[in-house]
């Protein structure tokens, strides 16, 4: 479930049949539904494949809800060319096992307490667990994915989660550095996140043997979206609640991970601004966070985050263009058009 699913806020979706979050995202899942029951069930299944004594972990971690955001764009990406079918169930688990490796690691590396309205297993179990069962779930993905007939869906995965964990310690050499942050922000967003975006829609259209423009074209999709998702994220961190998002917040500016709307302010800053936000990021506390709050304010970083996130949803929007209209189209595009609107919630928190 999205973090803002039960509110009911209009916002600047372009549909206004969207505006309550909750419908409009029923309304993108309801037609795979079946599928994303299916990708659960399998889930379960994965996390009983463990050693007994790990299965606490894997549960926790494998049967924990979860927007199931790249399931979706499977199924979506699927639908573009007819019905799924078990093969692509099979690569919406693998990406979301592979997703949720990335995530117990960057629990750890983040000290986040709270994941899906639960515990993280680094809170749960410590960071030794943690590391090492990410470590087995990144195992499990590649063991899956090695069982489909032929190598290139391994080869496909292995390579995407490469990059994922090149994404992730890219970030983590830049924290605290604005320069080099500000250089390379996109860049690691789109190998971070956007990776697995792009290899959700990429897998589909492969296993639906779709045509090369078509498999570009949802590579280009999956890659927009997955980096307007991570800058939704990045404010979400700074701008959202809690409560709302089911994970601990605020975490990034903890950490020094220099996001989207602190680049902005940085840039935006007069000289004496520009030192006092490196100084509250260089020795971070957690009172500095209503001085960085006011900084962010100061400098109108919301508005031209809000335009960044358009700017890759329309994007995505244009990939969509050379295929044929088909359920699977209408639901990628309203997932654009949701990513939008929960946006448009965070302006009103
Ligand atoms: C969280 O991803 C990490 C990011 C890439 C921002 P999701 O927002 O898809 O998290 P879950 O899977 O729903 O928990
Ligand atoms: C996304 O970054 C993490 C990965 C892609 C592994 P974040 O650190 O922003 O994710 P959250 O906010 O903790 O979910
Ligand atoms: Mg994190
Ligand atoms: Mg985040």
């Amino acid at each position: 479930m999205l973090a803002a699913e039960s509110k009911v806020v209009t916002s600047g979706a372009t549909d206004s049949s969207n505006a309550d979050p909750a419908r409009s995202w029923k309304k993108i899942v309801e037609p795979v539904e079946p599928f994303l029951h299916a990708v659960t069930q399998q889930l379960m299944r994965q996390a009983r494949d463990f050693d007994p004594q790990i299965v606490p972990y894997a549960e926790h971690a494998l049967n924990n809800g979860g927007k199931h955001l790249r399931p979706t764009l499977v199924a979506l990406a699927a639908g573009c060319f007819g019905q799924p079918n078990e093969s692509h169930v099979k690569a919406a688990v693998i990406i979301e096992m592979v997703h949720l490796a990335t995530l117990v690691h960057d629990d750890v590396m983040d000290e986040a307490k709270i994941r899906r309205d639960s515990p993280t297993v680094a809170a749960k179990w410590g960071n030794e667990i943690a590391v090492l069962f990410g470590d087995c779930l990144f195992a499990q993905a590649l063991k899956l994915a090695s069982s489909y007939p032929t190598p290139e869906v391994c080869r496909a995965v292995a390579l995407a989660t490469n990059t994922v964990c090149s994404g992730e310690i890219l970030q983590t050499q830049q924290r605290r550095k604005f320069v080099a942050a500000r250089r390379d922000y996109f860049r690691v967003i789109e190998m971070k996140t956007g990776e697995l975006f792009t290899l959700s829609c990429d897998l589909a259209a492969f296993l639906s043997e779709a045509t090369a423009e078509q498999r570009a074209a949802l590579r280009e999709f999956g890659a927009s979206v997955g980096i307007a998702y991570q800058v939704y994220d990045d404010c979400v961190d700074l701008f959202g609640t809690e409560a709302d998002a089911g994970k601990s917040l605020g975490t990034d500016l903890a950490k020094g991970k220099l996001t989207w709307p602190l680049l902005l302010a940085w840039e935006r800053a007069n000289a004496e601004d520009r030192t006092a936000l490196e100084n509250l990021i260089q020795d971070w506390q957690p009172e500095n966070f209503n001085a960085v709050n006011a900084l962010l304010a100061k400098y109108e970083t919301f508005a031209p985050s809000v335009e960044v996130i358009e700017h890759y949803l329309e994007q995505a929007r244009r990939a969509l263009r050379v295929l044929p209209a088909s359920a699977g189209r209408t639901g990628l595009l309203g997932l654009t058009d949701f990513i939008a609107q929960q946006t448009g919630i965070l302006a009103v928190q």
